[in-house]
Protein backbone atom coordinates (compact mmCIF):
# COMPACT_ATOMS: atom_id res chain seq x y z
CA UNK A 1 0.00 0.00 0.00
CA UNK A 2 1.26 3.47 -0.70
CA UNK A 3 1.42 6.36 1.13
CA UNK A 4 3.02 7.88 -1.71
CA UNK A 5 0.95 7.30 -5.36
CA UNK A 6 4.28 6.97 -7.84
CA UNK A 7 6.90 4.64 -6.50
CA UNK A 8 10.48 5.70 -6.56
CA UNK A 9 13.21 2.76 -7.91
CA UNK A 10 16.08 4.40 -7.51
CA UNK A 11 19.61 2.95 -8.69
CA UNK A 12 22.99 3.17 -6.45
CA UNK A 13 25.90 2.10 -8.96
CA UNK A 14 27.98 2.94 -6.41
CA UNK A 15 31.54 2.94 -7.86
CA UNK A 16 30.89 0.68 -10.63
CA UNK A 17 30.02 0.77 -14.32
CA UNK A 18 32.31 3.71 -16.31
CA UNK A 19 31.55 5.50 -19.30
CA UNK A 20 32.15 1.96 -21.21
CA UNK A 21 29.71 0.00 -19.07
CA UNK A 22 27.27 2.78 -18.67
CA UNK A 23 26.91 2.87 -22.43
CA UNK A 24 26.22 -0.87 -22.30
CA UNK A 25 23.86 -0.91 -19.67
CA UNK A 26 21.36 2.20 -21.34
CA UNK A 27 21.49 -0.11 -24.43
CA UNK A 28 20.02 -2.88 -22.18
CA UNK A 29 18.21 -1.28 -19.80
CA UNK A 30 15.94 1.46 -22.01
CA UNK A 31 14.86 -1.73 -24.68
CA UNK A 32 13.83 -3.91 -21.42
CA UNK A 33 12.48 -0.60 -20.04
CA UNK A 34 9.33 1.33 -21.95
CA UNK A 35 8.37 4.85 -20.36
CA UNK A 36 5.96 4.78 -17.56
CA UNK A 37 4.04 7.53 -15.92
CA UNK A 38 3.23 5.84 -12.93
CA UNK A 39 6.70 5.61 -11.66
CA UNK A 40 9.67 7.52 -11.30
CA UNK A 41 13.19 5.74 -12.22
CA UNK A 42 16.51 7.63 -11.27
CA UNK A 43 20.02 6.39 -12.00
CA UNK A 44 23.21 7.85 -9.70
CA UNK A 45 26.04 6.78 -11.30
CA UNK A 46 29.46 7.75 -10.73
CA UNK A 47 29.76 11.57 -11.31
CA UNK A 48 32.23 11.36 -14.02
CA UNK A 49 29.32 9.56 -15.74
CA UNK A 50 26.52 11.39 -15.28
CA UNK A 51 27.15 13.61 -18.68
CA UNK A 52 27.15 10.18 -20.77
CA UNK A 53 24.12 8.76 -18.88
CA UNK A 54 22.48 12.16 -19.54
CA UNK A 55 23.49 12.25 -23.37
CA UNK A 56 22.43 8.13 -23.37
CA UNK A 57 18.88 8.96 -21.76
CA UNK A 58 18.05 12.53 -23.84
CA UNK A 59 15.13 10.60 -25.97
CA UNK A 60 13.61 9.32 -22.88
CA UNK A 61 12.70 12.23 -20.63
CA UNK A 62 11.39 9.76 -18.22
CA UNK A 63 14.85 8.46 -16.60
CA UNK A 64 15.70 10.67 -13.62
CA UNK A 65 19.36 11.26 -12.86
CA UNK A 66 21.78 11.91 -10.16
CA UNK A 67 24.68 11.87 -7.75
CA UNK A 68 26.05 10.06 -5.17
CA UNK A 69 27.61 13.25 -3.51
CA UNK A 70 28.47 16.72 -3.33
CA UNK A 71 30.62 18.38 -1.11
CA UNK A 72 29.85 20.67 1.74
CA UNK A 73 31.21 23.60 0.34
CA UNK A 74 30.19 26.01 -2.52
CA UNK A 75 33.26 25.79 -4.37
CA UNK A 76 37.23 26.87 -3.96
CA UNK A 77 40.21 24.70 -2.67
CA UNK A 78 38.60 21.38 -2.16
CA UNK A 79 40.99 18.50 -4.56
CA UNK A 80 39.15 15.93 -5.51
CA UNK A 81 35.31 17.00 -4.80
CA UNK A 82 32.32 17.92 -6.82
CA UNK A 83 30.29 20.54 -6.11
CA UNK A 84 26.02 20.97 -5.91
CA UNK A 85 26.32 23.09 -8.80
CA UNK A 86 28.63 21.02 -10.51
CA UNK A 87 26.48 18.15 -10.13
CA UNK A 88 23.30 20.90 -11.66
CA UNK A 89 25.57 21.53 -14.45
CA UNK A 90 26.09 18.24 -15.63
CA UNK A 91 22.72 17.36 -15.60
CA UNK A 92 22.00 15.40 -12.12
CA UNK A 93 18.55 16.67 -10.23
CA UNK A 94 18.97 14.55 -7.16
CA UNK A 95 22.01 13.75 -5.02
CA UNK A 96 22.36 10.90 -2.15
CA UNK A 97 23.52 12.52 1.09
CA UNK A 98 24.57 10.56 4.05
CA UNK A 99 24.72 6.73 2.19
CA UNK A 100 26.06 4.40 5.22
CA UNK A 101 29.19 4.04 3.34
CA UNK A 102 29.98 7.93 2.97
CA UNK A 103 28.54 7.62 7.15
CA UNK A 104 30.73 4.59 8.22
CA UNK A 105 33.57 3.84 5.42
CA UNK A 106 34.56 7.78 5.34
CA UNK A 107 33.38 8.78 8.27
CA UNK A 108 30.70 11.51 7.74
CA UNK A 109 29.02 13.30 10.15
CA UNK A 110 25.44 14.03 10.68
CA UNK A 111 26.34 17.77 10.43
CA UNK A 112 27.82 17.14 7.20
CA UNK A 113 25.16 15.33 5.97
CA UNK A 114 23.08 18.46 7.07
CA UNK A 115 24.96 20.70 5.08
CA UNK A 116 25.19 19.30 2.30
CA UNK A 117 21.34 18.53 2.45
CA UNK A 118 21.28 22.69 2.79
CA UNK A 119 23.65 23.21 -0.48
CA UNK A 120 21.88 20.51 -2.73
CA UNK A 121 18.46 22.43 -2.13
CA UNK A 122 20.28 25.85 -2.79
CA UNK A 123 21.21 24.81 -6.11
CA UNK A 124 17.96 23.16 -6.91
CA UNK A 125 18.51 19.91 -6.72
CA UNK A 126 16.33 17.19 -4.69
CA UNK A 127 18.31 15.58 -1.59
CA UNK A 128 18.02 11.68 -1.39
CA UNK A 129 18.93 11.59 2.45
CA UNK A 130 19.52 7.88 3.66
CA UNK A 131 19.69 6.60 7.42
CA UNK A 132 20.07 3.02 8.44
CA UNK A 133 20.95 1.35 12.08
CA UNK A 134 24.18 -1.00 12.58
CA UNK A 135 23.09 -4.79 13.49
CA UNK A 136 24.93 -3.41 16.94
CA UNK A 137 22.28 -0.40 17.34
CA UNK A 138 19.70 -3.01 16.03
CA UNK A 139 20.46 -5.58 18.49
CA UNK A 140 20.61 -2.89 21.32
CA UNK A 141 16.76 -1.85 20.57
CA UNK A 142 18.03 1.23 19.39
CA UNK A 143 17.01 1.45 15.56
CA UNK A 144 13.83 4.09 15.88
CA UNK A 145 16.47 6.40 17.92
CA UNK A 146 19.01 5.66 15.73
CA UNK A 147 17.35 6.43 11.91
CA UNK A 148 15.15 9.68 13.79
CA UNK A 149 18.34 11.38 15.01
CA UNK A 150 19.87 10.50 11.46
CA UNK A 151 16.55 12.14 10.20
CA UNK A 152 16.75 14.71 11.87
CA UNK A 153 20.08 15.81 12.17
CA UNK A 154 20.31 15.63 8.22
CA UNK A 155 16.92 18.13 7.84
CA UNK A 156 18.08 20.64 10.09
CA UNK A 157 18.79 22.94 7.59
CA UNK A 158 16.24 23.02 5.34
CA UNK A 159 12.72 24.69 5.29
CA UNK A 160 9.10 23.12 5.10
CA UNK A 161 8.66 23.23 1.53
CA UNK A 162 12.55 21.41 1.05
CA UNK A 163 11.70 19.30 3.42
CA UNK A 164 7.81 18.49 1.57
CA UNK A 165 10.04 17.83 -2.13
CA UNK A 166 12.93 15.54 -0.89
CA UNK A 167 12.93 11.75 -0.26
CA UNK A 168 13.99 9.82 2.26
CA UNK A 169 15.96 6.11 2.19
CA UNK A 170 15.70 3.55 5.17
CA UNK A 171 18.74 1.30 4.55
CA UNK A 172 19.87 -1.02 7.47
CA UNK A 173 23.51 -1.01 7.31
CA UNK A 174 23.42 -4.82 8.00
CA UNK A 175 21.13 -5.40 5.20
CA UNK A 176 23.37 -3.46 2.47
CA UNK A 177 25.49 -5.77 -0.16
CA UNK A 178 25.26 -8.45 2.60
CA UNK A 179 22.18 -10.95 0.43
CA UNK A 180 20.58 -9.85 4.24
CA UNK A 181 17.01 -8.25 2.89
CA UNK A 182 15.11 -6.59 5.72
CA UNK A 183 11.68 -8.22 5.76
CA UNK A 184 8.39 -6.17 4.55
CA UNK A 185 7.36 -5.95 8.28
CA UNK A 186 11.07 -4.45 8.96
CA UNK A 187 10.69 -1.76 6.72
CA UNK A 188 7.12 -0.91 7.60
CA UNK A 189 8.29 -0.47 11.21
CA UNK A 190 10.83 1.73 10.84
CA UNK A 191 9.32 3.98 7.85
CA UNK A 192 6.27 4.45 10.39
CA UNK A 193 8.22 5.55 12.63
CA UNK A 194 10.14 7.88 9.62
CA UNK A 195 6.74 9.15 8.70
CA UNK A 196 5.65 10.53 12.42
CA UNK A 197 8.99 12.29 13.03
CA UNK A 198 8.22 13.91 9.16
CA UNK A 199 4.40 14.51 10.30
CA UNK A 200 6.02 16.50 12.83
CA UNK A 201 7.86 18.30 10.95
CA UNK A 202 5.62 19.19 8.34
CA UNK A 203 2.29 18.00 9.10
CA UNK A 204 0.37 16.48 6.39
CA UNK A 205 2.91 17.42 3.51
CA UNK A 206 4.27 14.54 5.24
CA UNK A 207 2.46 11.74 3.01
CA UNK A 208 3.70 12.97 -0.23
CA UNK A 209 7.93 12.22 0.60
CA UNK A 210 9.14 9.27 -0.87
CA UNK A 211 10.33 6.74 1.46
CA UNK A 212 12.32 4.38 0.03
CA UNK A 213 13.69 1.02 1.33
CA UNK A 214 17.26 -0.25 0.53
CA UNK A 215 19.38 -3.04 1.32
CA UNK A 216 19.86 -6.35 -0.74
CA UNK A 217 16.58 -5.66 -2.93
CA UNK A 218 16.76 -7.70 -6.61
CA UNK A 219 14.26 -9.20 -8.45
CA UNK A 220 12.72 -11.55 -6.40
CA UNK A 221 12.04 -9.44 -3.47
CA UNK A 222 11.42 -6.08 -5.14
CA UNK A 223 7.62 -6.64 -5.39
CA UNK A 224 6.88 -7.87 -1.94
CA UNK A 225 9.20 -4.74 -0.31
CA UNK A 226 7.10 -2.37 -2.46
CA UNK A 227 4.06 -3.76 -1.61
CA UNK A 228 4.60 -2.79 2.22
CA UNK A 229 2.85 -0.32 3.84
CA UNK A 230 4.54 3.06 3.69
CA UNK A 231 7.38 1.55 1.23
CA UNK A 232 7.33 4.11 -1.72
CA UNK A 233 10.42 2.84 -3.50
CA UNK A 234 13.43 1.40 -3.17
CA UNK A 235 17.22 2.24 -3.97
CA UNK A 236 19.33 -0.58 -5.36
CA UNK A 237 22.98 -1.48 -5.34
CA UNK A 238 24.22 -4.57 -6.72
CA UNK A 239 21.05 -5.83 -8.59
CA UNK A 240 20.33 -2.17 -10.28
CA UNK A 241 24.16 -2.92 -12.37
CA UNK A 242 22.38 -5.52 -14.45
CA UNK A 243 20.25 -4.30 -16.94
CA UNK A 244 17.74 -7.19 -17.40
CA UNK A 245 17.64 -7.13 -13.51
CA UNK A 246 17.07 -3.59 -12.85
CA UNK A 247 14.54 -3.55 -15.81
CA UNK A 248 12.41 -6.37 -13.90
CA UNK A 249 12.98 -4.65 -10.42
CA UNK A 250 11.64 -1.42 -12.11
CA UNK A 251 8.53 -3.14 -13.56
CA UNK A 252 7.75 -4.17 -10.75
P1 LIG B 1 22.74 -3.32 -2.21
O1 LIG B 1 21.45 -3.28 -2.99
O2 LIG B 1 23.90 -3.76 -3.03
O3 LIG B 1 22.56 -4.07 -0.92
O4 LIG B 1 23.06 -1.81 -1.80
C1 LIG B 1 22.08 -1.04 -1.22
C2 LIG B 1 22.52 0.37 -1.20
O5 LIG B 1 23.42 0.75 -0.46
C3 LIG B 1 21.87 1.31 -2.13
O6 LIG B 1 22.20 2.62 -1.83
Amino acid sequence: MHSHSRPVLAANWKMNLGTVEAGAFLDGFLSRYAPRDDRTVILFPSALVVSTVRDGTRKRPDIQLGVQNVSTEEKGAFTGENSAAMAAGAGASFVLVGHSERRHVFGEADAQAAQKCARVVEHGLVPLLCVGETIEQRERGETGEVVLHQLRAGLSMLSHEAIRDMIVAYEPVWAIGTGRTATPQDATDVHLVLRAALAGLVGEDARGIPLLYGGSVNAKNSSALLAAHEVDGLLVGGASLDPVQWAEICGS
